[in-house]
């Protein structure tokens, strides 16, 4: 599926959130800027724009961009992506302790087993690593049924417009409605090996940034 969006995967995402993607991975580049890591690995990477945010802010870091999708590797490497590897983010090619920091933008949720593609991403982290993953959530209140309705009703819609392939975005409205957020996605991460889970809401809820770290060991 993503390999079929992959062309007009950047215009689409611009375009269907009136450009608040940019914000988002740009906020998301600068929280991993603080962490100051060497190593960062950008899971689910896709056309590469959190890779190329942090790549920006860390021209010193090695940051991997890996992706199980080749057709969405080659548009990172085109757009300016240095080092992509091919990968399914579950069975990692990576030793364990690889990395300082592993951070996912609209990846996780795409993933058939969250604990187990968590677990992985804590196994190939260093001791003290951190942990950011950027994706969708429902907002609370007022706003949600205006945003469930322009989800599920606009969005598949002006989608197929843009890259020609509706049924890739009627699947979207129903992943985000699946997947957990807020305490149960700290929960979650928690469970599968992270401590010190915080979130950060974006956009009204329409987003979030989670943050995590590994077991520092005295
Ligand atoms: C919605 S795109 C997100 C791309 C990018 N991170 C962004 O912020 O725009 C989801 C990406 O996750 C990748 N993906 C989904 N499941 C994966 C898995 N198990 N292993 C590696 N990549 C995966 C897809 O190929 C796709 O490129």
């Amino acid at each position: 599926m993503f390999g079929r969006i992959a062309r007009r995967y950047d215009l689409a995402n611009h375009l269907l959130s009136g450009g608040a993607d940019f914000l988002w991975r740009r906020r998301a580049a600068k929280i991993v800027e603080g962490w100051r890591p060497r190593r960062v690995l950008d899971l689910a990477t896709g056309s590469g724009d959190l890779a190329l945010a942090i790549q920006r802010r860390l021209p010193d870091a090695t940051i991997i961009a890996a992706d199980f999708s080749p057709e969405m590797l080659k548009v990172a490497r085109s757009k300016g992506v240095r080092e992509t590897v091919l990968a399914d983010a579950m069975h990692l090619p990576f030793e364990s302790g690889s990395f300082d920091c592993v951070t996912v933008a609209f990846g996780l949720r795409n993933m058939s087993d969250w604990n187990l593609a968590l677990g992985e991403t804590a196994r190939v982290l260093s001791k003290d690593g951190h942990l950011l993953v950027l994706d969708f959530s429902l907002p609370v209140g007022t706003l949600r049924p205006t945003y469930r309705f322009y989800l599920h009703r606009c969005l598949p819609f002006l989608a197929s417009l843009v890259t020609g392939q509706k049924s890739a975005y009627d699947y979207l409205g129903g992943s985000i409605e699946k997947f957990p957020s807020g305490e149960e996605m700290m929960r979650l991460i928690e469970e599968s090996g992270f401590v010190n889970a915080a979130v950060q809401p974006l956009t009204g809820g329409i987003a979030a940034i989670y943050t995590a770290q590994t077991l520092r060991t005295l």
